[in-house]
């Protein structure tokens, strides 16, 4: 019978799934990479999220480990070049949470349009800072979508009803471009100079430099919002610190660090940028397809072989 380590906490419906499907199941969670080592050599499978950080130790350690499941979409925390090496595949859930990454995308756009934060704030405390919050409409501004992958898409169709123009810079567009009328593709530099909102919905660089430079700021509108849901070494929090700071632009929504969990960064107490800690993905629904898509799909690697979102 195979045998499958859950290390990161997930939606029960992946241990059940494995269960049904006669797969021995450990769930195992903050363990340290030591800990990791030890007990990895049991295991055919391994299926994290984000907490664990999948090592070059840990694949070393593994003597019969096959695949390793990420539920979500990110697979930064795995090294895949070394499990690849080892023989061991890699799978992630595409899609499974991408609803909720928009959703939450949007909500930061709101948020920081319109002083959401502060005014919730304010408005506890009895102050009444009504002269003090004035926003800003959607309507007629441009959102600009750096990558156009399962996030992308999907905020591009939730904004539709907001009367937006919404221009996109995604190399894979163009071959998809006919299913795709409402959006336009055009180059990085044209979402930097056009864009009322940009938001990234992108993979890190591979080479760990930020996309966002800090000509870039100078190149955006004043009053322009950066959004970032994706990763948090696209945009560098310094750089973007004193673009906000000099006023080149007007305020930031952020989802993801450099550094998590941020206990500490330059943006905290920043009144023009909005924060939450990593969250875009976790709904109760989004939480269950993840787990879900998961558990059957390294269930069907591990009982018939099948691949299915290998990366
Ligand atoms: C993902 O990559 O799926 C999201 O960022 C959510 C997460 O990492 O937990």
């Amino acid at each position: 019978m195979p045998k499958v380590l859950i290390s990161d906490s997930m939606s029960k419906v992946a241990q059940k799934i494995f269960e049904k499907n006669n797969i021995s199941i450990d769930v195992k969670t903050g363990l340290s990479e030591d800990e990791i080592i030890k007990i990895i050599p049991e295991y055919d499978g391994l299926v994290v999220r984000s907490a664990t950080k999948v090592t070059k130790n840990i694949i070393s350690a593994a003597k019969k480990l096959k695949v390793i499941g990420r539920a979500g979409a990110g697979v930064d925390n795995i090294d895949i070049p070394f499990a690849k090496e080892n023989n061991m595949i890699v799978m992630n859930t595409p899609g499974g949470n991408a609803n909720a990454t928009a959703e939450h995308t949007f909500a930061l756009i709101m948020s920081v349009l319109r002083k959401i934060p502060f005014a919730n704030e304010t408005t506890h405390k009895g102050q009444w800072e009504k002269k003090n919050i004035k926003g800003n409409e959607l309507s007629k501004k441009t959102l600009g979508i750096i990558g156009f992958g399962n996030v992308g898409v999907r905020l591009s169709n939730l904004v539709k009803g907001f009367d937006m123009k919404i221009l996109v810079n995604s190399k894979s567009l163009e071959s998809r471009k006919k299913d795709f009328p409402h959006v336009e593709n055009v180059s990085f530099d044209e979402i930097i100079n056009k864009s009322d909102i940009i938001s990234f919905h992108c993979k890190a660089p591979k080479d760990g430099k930020p996309l966002i430079t800090k000509e870039h700021y100078t190149n955006m509108k004043p009053t322009a919002y950066l959004i970032n849901a994706a990763r948090g070494n696209i945009v560098d929090e310094k750089d973007l610190n004193n673009a906000l700071n000099e006023n080149l632009i007007a305020g930031a929504a952020i989802d993801v660090f450099s550094k998590e969990p941020a206990k500490e960064n330059i943006l905290f107490n920043n009144p023009k940028v909005v924060l939450t800690p990593h969250i875009a993905a976790s709904t109760s629904e989004a939480s269950v397809v993840v787990a879900e898509m998961v558990a059957n799909q390294i269930s069907d690697f591990l009982l018939k072989g099948t691949k299915i979102n290998t990366v």
